[in-house]
């Protein structure tokens, strides 16, 4: 069992690499999140774009789980499959199961999402827009809709019903037009039979496929800065991202065990708002920015650019156990002549090495660097970890010395096959 988690605030590359090391998968799952994930994978010069659906989803060997810990948009996910079948891809009950289990996203819930937001003013997270914490908030006080309820009429009215009635109250304190239970019963039966086919039990399945000793792969969504517990809140999403949310969200106890990738940009990007001890607000921010193509997935927002930050690396490789990292975005770096790495803060005088909760101090963080050479030429398209530029080893070297782990994926072009593998999975 292998899973992969970003180690940043999302946007490391996850879905390049999950799609690189499905080769070997017979199943991937998806534990938490939702639409508001945005993977990106390029097999010999197409792009795929996936939102909810695992990256597994290109391969013809694997079948994709969307656990019970993500939320579910049924319109959003009915036209992702048609999307992706538009491309080429078949979508059938063989490739892809939903957990009964996992909540709805409702139109409701997009609503509230923008409604919040615009609440917060100056202090607004730079959500995705997509719903997510409203509909992880109506999980959590438990009028959520599952699912599964899709299969049961009844008792799925009865569930709208509650959930109807409670937003209903603060709606109308907002002086905006009331919720109508029939006219969402009636959307969610519209698209009802484009989703019922792929619901399972996940949880059941993957516990079976790990005793008949299946490669399994464990594709994490967001980032572990975006973390509800671990990230820097409150500018994080509304689920856990790091790697013991695996176990919650599919219902396999054993994947605590897989092995974890942490996946780290060879810089560090941030989309929405919230601090960033490295961000570059000059020319090299803007170098990266372009030479990146730094533009969120979802909803197009340009991505903020910094210097690579080893102590967040660090923290999220503490949290969730990392056994290996995969370096991406490594080509991005071609062309700079100078390179710094964060090796540390300062805050009034004082010098730290980890990353504080108290989310006051965060504007008073001074990042203390680690300055290194870059290197002529280019990495981009580099297969083979000899064939890098001297200088380029020696920053993936400093990076391993400061994470203390090693970096055992390199990435350096969005292709599939532009990857230095230094060790086998699976
Ligand atoms: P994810 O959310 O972690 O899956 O990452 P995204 O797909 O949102 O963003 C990563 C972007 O970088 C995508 O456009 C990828 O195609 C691209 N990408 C991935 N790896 C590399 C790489 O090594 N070099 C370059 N230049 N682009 C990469
Ligand atoms: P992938 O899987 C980058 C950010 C949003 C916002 C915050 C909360 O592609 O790495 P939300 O809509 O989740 O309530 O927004 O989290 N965010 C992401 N940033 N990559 C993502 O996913 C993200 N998903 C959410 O920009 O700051
Ligand atoms: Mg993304």
């Amino acid at each position: 069992m292998i899973t992969v988690i970003g180690t940043q605030w999302g946007d490391e590359g996850k879905g390049k690499i999950v799609d690189l090391l499905a080769e070997r998968a017979d199943f991937i799952a998806r534990f938490q999140g939702g639409n508001n994930a945005g993977h990106t994978l390029v097999i010999d010069g197409k792009t795929y774009k996936l939102n909810l659906l695992p990256s597994g989803i290109v391969r013809d060997n694997t079948q994709s789980f969307i656990g019970n810990g993500v939320v579910v948009d049924p319109f959003a996910l009915a036209a992702e499959i048609e999307s992706v079948e538009k491309e080429g891809l078949t979508i059938t009950p063989e490739k892809l199961m939903i957990s009964d289990k996992a909540h709805l996203i409702l139109p409701i819930h997009k609503t509230l999402d923008g409604i919040m937001e615009d609440a917060r003013g100056d202090q607004n997270i730079g959500t995705t827009k997509k719903g997510i914490g409203p509909a992880y908030e109506d999980k959590v006080a438990r009028r959520g809709i599952r699912i599964g309820d899709l299969q049961n009429p009844e008792h799925l009215k009865s569930r709208l019903q509650s959930l109807i009635d409670h937003h209903n109250i603060s709606i109308k304190g907002l002086g905006l037009k009331q919720q109508n239970v029939d006219e969402i019963y009636s959307e969610l039966m519209s698209v009802k039979d484009k989703i019922t086919p792929y619901i399972g039990a996940v949880d059941q399945s993957l516990v079976k496929a790990h005793a008949d000793n299946k490669n399994i792969l464990f594709e994490g969504a967001q980032g572990s800065l975006l973390d509800i517990d671990h990230g820097t809140y409150p500018f994080v999403t509304s689920s856990n991202t790091v790697a013991g949310q695996i176990s919650a969200g599919t219902g396999l106890g054993a994947a605590r065990k897989s092995h974890v990738v942490g996946l780290a940009k060879a810089y560090t990007t941030r989309v929405g708002t919230g601090p960033f001890p490295t961000e570059l607000d000059d020319d090299i921010g803007q170098y990266l920015g372009e030479k990146g193509h730094e533009f969120g997935t979802v909803t197009g927002r340009k991505r903020r650019c910094g210097w690579f930050d080893a102590v967040l690396v660090k923290h999220s490789c503490r949290i969730s156990d990392i056994d290996s990292i995969a370096l991406t975005k490594l080509d991005v770096l071609d062309g700079l002549n100078e390179i710094n790495i964060c090796v540390g803060y300062t805050i009034n005088e004082s010098k730290i090495d980890y990353l504080p909760s108290d989310i006051t101090i965060w504007n008073t963080i001074k990042p203390i660097y680690k300055t290194v050479s870059g290197w002529d030429g280019t990495t981009a398209g580099i297969q083979n970890f000899d064939d890098l530029p001297i200088e380029a080893k020696n920053y993936i070297q400093t990076l391993e010395d400061l994470i203390e782990k090693p970096i055992s994926i390199i990435s350096t072009s969005p292709e599939r096959s532009d990857t230095i593998l230094r060790e086998s999975y699976f």
